[in-house]
């Protein structure tokens, strides 16, 4: 059977410029490719804007690097759509990539219980907006980030000292949170989930001067091996998703100032899954999806 790799024209190797990231596409490829053709399956990779037929032969799609949805959300879930009514497996299904789209979900992980970075919630941000919130959140810096939104892009971070102009507009509904400083003192801690269960942890850490922590600003990656409590805690953030049974799962973490790990972002779409910090990943994956696509005996 054929995997597609769903990914987009700045991640495909040989389709022109290639995004700063696009080594994360390769490096997943390359731990998925044998993992996968061990099992019989063979995976190709796919710009998710192609033509249909080239999807015709596929059984299941992976949402791969697609990374450049978020500006064409509606288009991208009307295609994930096309392919399940076609009878190909979607991972992850489009229901969860719905839910998942917009950082509204983490409201509900919050009233779930889960740990989550206190937000408030606007359909737009201006200077006014700032200001209240960091009298809301009695802060000295805050990031404003849009509701729909991945690699942090559009992004701000503004301070009492630098706030945005009198005319500045973020142009989308966005979220306002309290800059939290242990991103730049520890980094961001993601988990991966391979079938619900924990495969493995990555530390990431901003370069100097910033605080995003994407290697396309220049952050850097670790294996991190995390303390019983912190798994706890990300392992909470699972069981309060509205979604069991998930081919893969990307939970990522930064510490709020009282000590615990609150969820920064539940990835349930196109997370890339740090192959380099989880050898296992690529067999991991592919033996789950192998169970998936194995039809049980009548
Ligand atoms: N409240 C925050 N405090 C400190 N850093 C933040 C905060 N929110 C986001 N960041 C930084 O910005 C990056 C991107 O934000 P994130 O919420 O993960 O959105 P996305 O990855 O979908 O663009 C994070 O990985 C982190 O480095
Ligand atoms: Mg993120």
């Amino acid at each position: 059977m054929k995997v597609g790799f769903l990914a987009c024209p700045g991640t495909l190797p040989g389709t022109g410029p290639r995004r700063g990231d696009a080594f994360e596409h390769d490096l997943e490829v390359a731990a998925l490719r044998p993992a996968l053709a061990a099992r019989g399956l063979e995976l190709i990779e796919v710009d998710w804007r192609a033509p249909l037929e080239q999807f015709a032969d596929l059984g299941c799609v992976l949402l791969g690097t697609a990374w450049d949805y978020q500006d064409r959300a509606a288009e991208f879930v009307a295609r994930l759509d096309a392919l399940a009514a076609r009878g190909i497996e979607v991972c992850n299904p489009p229901d969860v990539v719905r839910w998942n789209i917009d950082k509204g979900y983490l409201a509900e992980l919050a009233g779930r219980g889960a740990a989550t970075v206190p937000t408030l919630w606007h359909d737009e941000v201006g200077r006014a907006e700032v200001d209240a919130a960091l009298a809301h959140f009695d802060a000295g810096r805050v990031v404003v980030k849009r509701r729909v939104g991945a690699g942090g892009e559009g992004q701000h971070s503004f301070t009492r000292d630098a706030l945005p102009d009198a005319g500045w507009r973020m142009g989308r509904p966005a979220m306002i949170q309290p800059f939290l400083p242990a991103i730049l003192e520890e980094g961001e801690f993601t988990f991966v989930f391979v079938d619900g269960r924990f495969s493995h942890g990555v530390n990431k850490r901003a370069a100097a001067g910033e605080y995003r922590i994407q290697s396309i600003f220049g952050g850097h990656e670790a294996s991190y091996d995390p303390a019983p409590a912190d798994l706890a805690t990300a392992e909470a953030v699972m069981a309060a998703l509205p979604f069991a049974d998930l081919l893969y799962a990307r939970i990522d973490m930064v510490r709020l100032p009282g000590g615990e790990l609150a969820v920064m972002e539940a990835e349930l779409i196109e997370p890339y899954l740090y192959p380099e910090q989880g050898p296992q990943l690529g067999d991991r994956l592919a033996e789950a999806l192998a169970r998936r696509l194995t039809v049980p005996a009548a």
